[in-house]
């Protein structure tokens, strides 16, 4: 094993958030606390439940009150929510979630279609969110979307992702993700994007929330690995996308990342066939198979 790769990752898996967000079937709200429920047996550690967002934007998310306040929280778990602006940040202080998530984006066509605003006006925006939470004992993060690539303004530069972190460094954000929101970044492009985002904030700070779209979100992972990022994002099953990504599929499969880590040393508390259990349970509900080649490997080899 090289020498200079973290000895444990953390992952936050993001599937009943991210994933969900963009599913057509209508999944309800028990069913979302029987995957976060199934998440936390597995043993993570971090879970995305859901966001306060508009429901006329993003009907999948209106039962947020309901999925939080539904599910038996387990001391230890971090359970973290997207508040996109202070309306959404209040209703989000009822269900006591332990952290917030601001999002903005790197690119401003992306910041325009998906929270409605400039990148300028999505820090003002976030500035009393950020405040707010701090001040009531939540942590602060923030997502950085399209750090290497935009469905409307193609590839974007680093700087672009420096201006941003320094951003939300200015207004108290406390880690963020560096996202590549619609799979289409490679090694070097992710590292780049990592380097521009740590003139701004230490390794243990940063995240990776890398979709898959293109198949290069395990290699990704490995490339931030090599620099020392050891906060990684991932979900179930492979579940999601952005609605307003068009054509970007889900996140890397949880299983996927972990099955990757394990083989190499690298320990995640996360217990591998529970946490194929939850995916196959989300799936079996979706009707489908998990977006997951570990996971399939490991389902087939189950079942023969
Ligand atoms: P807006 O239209 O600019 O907001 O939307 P507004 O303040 O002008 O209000 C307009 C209406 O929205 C009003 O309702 C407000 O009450 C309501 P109306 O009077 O028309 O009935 N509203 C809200 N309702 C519930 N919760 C709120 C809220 N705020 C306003 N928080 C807004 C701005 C951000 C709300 C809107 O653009 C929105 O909801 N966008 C959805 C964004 C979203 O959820 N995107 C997906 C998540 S981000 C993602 O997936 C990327 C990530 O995974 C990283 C990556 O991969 O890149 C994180
Ligand atoms: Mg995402």
């Amino acid at each position: 094993m090289a020498l200079n790769l973290p000895a444990r990752v953390r992952i936050i898996d993001v599937g009943p958030r991210d994933g969900l967000q963009n599913e057509k079937t209508p999944v309800p709200a028990d069913v979302k606390i029987g995957l976060v429920q199934r998440l936390q047996d597995a043993g993570l550690q971090e879970i995305e439940v859901t966001s306060y967002v508009s429901p006329k934007w993003v009907p999948q998310m209106a039962d947020n009150h309901a999925v939080m306040q539904g599910m038996a929280r387990r001391a230890g778990v971090r359970y973290s929510v997207l508040t996109p602006n202070l309306q959404g940040f209040q209703a989000a202080l009822q269900d006591t979630p332990d952290e917030i998530v601001v999002f903005g984006a790197a690119s401003e066509a992306f910041s325009q279609k998906n929270i409605n605003c400039s990148i300028a006006e999505s820090i003002e925006r976030f500035a009393p969110v950020v405040e707010a939470a701090l001040a009531a004992g939540i942590a602060v993060r923030a997502a950085m979307s399209c750090t290497v690539g935009c469905p409307y303004e193609g590839e974007i530069a680093p700087e672009r992702v420096a201006y941003l972190a320094g951003l939300l460094k200015q207004i108290g954000v406390q880690r963020v993700d560096v996202a590549d929101t619609i799979g289409v970044g490679t090694p070097r492009k992710i590292q780049a994007a990592m380097e521009a985002t740590l003139q701004h904030y230490p390794i243990d700070a940063i995240s990776g929330h890398f979709h898959d779209t293109y198949g290069q979100a395990l290699s990704n992972t490995l490339a931030a690995l090599e620099l020392g990022v050891w906060n990684f994002q991932s979900s179930v099953a492979g579940l999601g996308g952005c609605p307003y990504a068009k054509g970007a599929t889900g996140n890397v499969a949880t299983e996927d990342m972990v099955y990757m880590l394990h083989g190499m040393g690298i320990e995640t508390g996360i217990d591998l066939d529970k946490l194929i259990d939850a995916g196959a349970y989300i799936s079996d509900f979706l009707g489908r198979k998990p977006h997951s080649r570990a996971a399939m490997a490991i389902l087939n080899k189950r079942a023969g």
